[in-house]
């Protein structure tokens, strides 16, 4: 496989192609075997791009994702202190005084600009199964748990990524098949709405080389579970039923569910390479 080649300028063009033909790729990676070896550069430049961004001092992230010293104890406070501070902002959160989601259209938008995201729920963990060839770490065992989970566990009506799929067709929004052309180049959608999803699905082709990254994104998509109670209010607020985020409000809590899945110890026996990360 070629070695990556960007380091910018913008991921050298997102390794020549939008974000919305990236996304129609690796919905559909196995039709663009031929794509792959870029995708692992497209994969790093989104990296290499955050990392330079944070040394020159921009953004200013949140303090609880800023970088620090790793300790067993640092870490664990850490992680209480972000989900004390995610459950306090949601708690206070009062859609009423909202000033952006003032109406249920509004609302609406937003859901369908998430849509790309959402309705690839998982996608993160999907290379995983592809590593083993033997008995699984401990480490690949919840991570491969937390994924079928997110299909849901061989019922279609609790996939997560249907779910979002069938509340937003409740709503009237009924948008084309996920894998299909029609639907990474449909114009309704922000060019925007793609990258979170493009960057997931490519560094979730490269399970080995992005373990420490793939760790990090499913303990920042799990734990910080209490960031869908603003969502869940303001669709109450606007008569709009939000099962999706309810279910994750359920699936993703950090006493049981996906978020202590999430929490994963970096200094697992099987992990060295994951220790060894800063
Ligand atoms: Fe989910
Ligand atoms: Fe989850």
């Amino acid at each position: 496989m070629a070695p990556p080649t960007p380091s910018s300028p913008a991921g050298q063009r997102r390794c020549g192609k939008t974000e919305r033909e990236w996304f129609h790729i690796l919905v559909n990676p196995e039709d663009h075997y031929a794509d792959l070896p870029v995708a692992r550069g497209l994969a790093q430049s989104y990296l290499d791009d955050t990392r330079a961004r944070l040394a020159r001092g921009a953004p200013v992230l949140p303090a609880g994702l800023a970088p620090f010293p790793w300790s067993p104890e640092r870490f664990a406070e850490r992680l209480e202190r972000l989900y004390a501070d995610d459950l306090a902002a949601g708690n206070a959160y009062r859609p009423a005084d909202d000033a952006v989601y003032t109406t249920r259209a509004r609302v609406l938008e937003r859901l369908r600009q998430r849509a790309p995201f959402h309705q690839t729920d998982g996608c993160w963990l999907r290379g995983v199964a592809g590593v083993a060839s033997g008995p699984l770490s401990d480490v690949e065992a919840v991570l491969l748990r937390i994924l079928y989970e997110e299909l849901g566990e061989g019922d279609a009506a609790k996939n997560h990524a249907a779910l979002y799929t069938s509340m937003l067709a409740t709503w009237g929004i009924h948008l084309p098949p996920v894998t299909s052309a029609a639907y990474a180049h449909d114009a309704r959608f922000l060019d925007s709405a793609f990258s979170l999803p493009v960057f997931q699905l490519a560094v979730s082709l490269f399970p080995r080389a992005f373990l420490p990254e793939i760790l990090g994104m499913t303990l920042y998509l799990e734990w910080t579970v209490p960031t869908c109670l603003p969502m869940v209010k303001r669709m109450v607020r606007h008569g709009l039923d939000p099962l999706f985020f309810r279910v994750h409000l359920g699936t993703d809590n950090v006493d049981t569910g996906h978020g202590l899945l999430a929490r994963v110890r970096p200094h697992f026996a099987h992990t060295p390479a994951v220790s060894a990360s800063p």
